[in-house]
């Protein structure tokens, strides 16, 4: 692999520095589950499997009753997080199970891309947010990852910069020219014009979290990319795994959605463009309705116009 976002050493976790990316590329090592809760706070490790990954071995560091709710609060959108945290309770050797998740997340992502590739057509242009490659995961990524698996196909990626944080200029460029896949970075605000101009054949994104309903929280913006697509009649897809699902929220009205500080919005490390004293709002995710989802890739099945009906049988095997 060549993106690798974690590796477990042992007796400890490094974690592939994503605040640096994509000017450095830096390990930073976790050796305490205070640590790692820090790294995923902070943004050092981010995208919802990652964060259920580094969690898993935040435990596996120190399988104290303290270190869950430290982990827990990390950050509340992502439910992958309290799924590896969950899994990793009912485990009795934690070293052995923090890594049997870190394994299973590739196996799950290239069953999800292998899904998802059939859904994508020769010669494909992709629109993608955010960063769902294998930075976001333990490799090969989810809607990233369906890129990766078609690429027999000479399908292309759109990456919108994904502001404020811009996960897609910093980490899903950079990846991509690491691994060679065409991509071309546009701000987020000219998706609509690309697509007007018949240069988008679809919009595939990950996810943070899928209530029973099909509702989908994913990196703020989403829900604006849903409706254009909606409004120029192109494929709306979601690729995520069931450790993504959350069986218990009803729909997304009640996702809790993290507000992050107004300096990521009144500038960017360290340089200021608004004005002091200026109102802010952050908040990191938002909910796309089941509605406006043309379907739902996960690695069991292909779930189209996804309801609370069609996606029971899977959250019930799960
Ligand atoms: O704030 P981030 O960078 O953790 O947000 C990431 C996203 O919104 C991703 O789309 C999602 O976690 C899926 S990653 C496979």
């Amino acid at each position: 692999m060549k993106v690798q976002a974690l590796r477990w050493t042992g007796d400890a976790l490094e974690l592939l520095d994503q605040r640096l990316l994509p000017e450095q590329v830096v390990y930073l090592t976790c050796r305490t589950a205070a640590e790692v809760a820090a790294a995923i706070r902070d943004m050092a490790v981010r995208g919802a499997p990652a964060i259920g990954c580094a969690a898993a071995f935040g435990i596996a560091l120190e399988p104290e009753e303290t270190s869950y709710a430290v982990l827990a609060k990390s950050r509340p959108t992502a439910v992958n997080l309290f799924w590896a945290l969950e899994r990793m309770r009912r485990a009795t050797d934690k070293k052995a199970e923090a890594q049997a998740i870190l394994a299973e997340d590739i196996e799950v992502n290239r069953a999800i891309g292998a899904q998802g590739a059939k859904l994508v057509p020769r010669g494909a242009r992709i629109l993608t947010y955010c960063n769902t490659g294998a930075l976001a995961t333990a490799g090969h990524g989810t809607a990233l990852g369906v890129v990766r698996s078609a690429r027999d196909k000479d399908v292309s990626v759109i990456a919108c910069e994904t502001r404020p944080y811009l996960q897609g200029a910093r980490l899903t460029a950079w990846e991509c020219l690491q691994e060679g896949i065409p991509c071309t970075l546009i701000t987020d605000n000219m998706a609509g014009h690309l697509m007007s101009r018949n240069e988008i054949d679809l919009v595939i994104v990950g996810a943070d979290r899928i209530a029973a309903n099909g509702d989908t929280a994913n990196k703020i913006g989403t829900y604006t990319l849903a409706v254009l697509a909606r409004r120029h009649r192109l494929p709306f897809y979601v690729a995520a795994p069931l450790s993504t699902f959350d069986a218990d929220m009803p729909d997304g009205s009640k996702i809790p959605i993290e507000e992050r500080p107004a300096d990521e919005v009144t500038g960017y490390r360290g340089q200021r463009w608004a004005p002091e004293g200026i109102c802010v709002r952050n908040p990191a995710f938002d909910v796309t309705p089941a509605e406006l989802i043309t379907a739902i890739i996960c690695e069991k099945a292909v779930v189209v116009a996804p309801s609370r009906e069609r996606l029971l049988p899977l959250l019930t095997t799960h």
